[in-house]
């Protein structure tokens, strides 16, 4: 017995020693301690011992089984540490590598002219203000002198909502004017962006657009701060020499009015197609604020006096980048939004 115990002892330390395997070392374990293994059956074997036999044998193989038991344990957690470090290893990042691009998106050109115009008129010491697109009749005409029936209303081609509330989708940024001057003594000098409805579509209009109002009320506020505010919009928006030049018009709020042309941007005035020979491109429409809107919203034009005026983003934007087809900007195509 003892003989065996030691034949299986060496057997096993080499047979432990080449184990190189989770298999090979379950094998192992199986044949020696497995139901029919070795070191079971001499187990097993004991019951036929002598008492003497027994009490020298029973600690003895009990040892022996205990023995291997924790030496293939140990192997077993060695060899999944050895495939835990080898798996590590193989999945280890290689922070060298240069990372994968992102694609970031860009702001819509009509926010882009947004954001450059309301710069450029904080640089005069306008502040931005904004008001609602469903509007009352009020805020939308009534307040900005356009009289119940007057022809002036069909210039707009307005949404009407309900007729009984009166409620309409603004046609203009103008409204802001009114709920401004409400709010607000003079001195005001307000830059009013935002979106604007009126029922009309084809290459140069859409249903909804945007429109950039200005406003500036305050003692001695001439026709010349007027003008001198839109040539300095302009040459910072354009180029530094474009001119601009007025032109006579009417709107019900502001008298005089006027349209303002701005020199065209593609020839430089000489003449070409998008200007149709003019040299000009109307841009904006302008004018001191009318005495009766002042009184509307219970400012004294004997004491003050305004200007306002308001121009089409869609347009600026337009002539700024060279865009031919309004829809370009709502079609949302990524081949048209990522050149700007
Ligand atoms: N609200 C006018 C329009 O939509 C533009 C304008 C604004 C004209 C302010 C004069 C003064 O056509």
């Amino acid at each position: 017995m003892h003989k065996q115990v030691e034949t299986i002892q060496n057997d096993f330390a080499s047979s432990i020693q080449k184990c190189l395997d989770l298999e090979t070392a379950d094998k192992i374990r199986v044949d020696l301690l497995g139901k029919k293994g070795t070191v079971t059956e001499l187990l097993k074997g004991m019951k036929d011992l002598s008492i003497e036999d027994k009490k020298i044998y029973g600690p003895l193989l009990n040892q022996l089984r205990d023995s291997i038991n924790s030496q293939i344990e140990a192997k077993i957690s060695q060899i999944n540490k050895e495939i835990m470090n080898k798996q590590l290893l193989s999945e280890k990042s290689d922070f060298s590598l240069p990372s994968q691009k992102t694609k970031t998106g860009t702001l819509h050109p009509i926010t882009q002219v947004i954001y450059e115009a309301e710069s450029i008129f904080k640089e005069l010491g306008f502040v931005v203000a904004e008001g609602p697109e469903v509007e009352t009749d009020f805020y939308n005409f009534e307040a900005l002198n356009f009289p119940h029936d007057h022809p002036s209303r069909d210039m707009h081609d307005t949404f009407y909502l309900d007729t009984k509330e009166n409620h309409l989708l603004r046609t203009h940024t103008s409204n802001v004017q009114i709920h401004v001057m409400k709010k607000m003594a003079p001195p005001v000098k307000v830059i009013m962006p935002g979106k604007v409805f009126r029922s009309d579509s084809d290459v140069s209009h859409s249903p909804v657009f945007h429109q950039i109002e200005g406003l500036y009320v305050d003692k001695n506020v001439s026709f010349a701060n007027l003008k001198a505010t839109l040539q300095y919009f302009t040459q910072r928006f354009f180029l530094k020499d474009t001119n601009i030049r007025l032109r006579p018009s009417y709107f019900p709020f502001t008298e005089p009015s006027v349209e303002v042309d701005v020199q065209c941007v593609i020839c430089g005035g000489k003449g070409c197609g998008v200007c149709k020979q003019t040299g000009w491109l109307e841009v904006l429409g302008a004018g001191m604020v009318d005495p009766n809107v002042l009184k509307n919203v219970n400012i004294d034009p004997e004491e003050y006096s305004g200007f306002a005026f308001g121009m089409g983003v869609e347009r600026l934007a337009m002539l700024k980048y060279g865009i031919d087809n309004i829809k370009l900007y709502y079609d949302n195509h990524a081949y048209f939004l990522e050149q700007f």
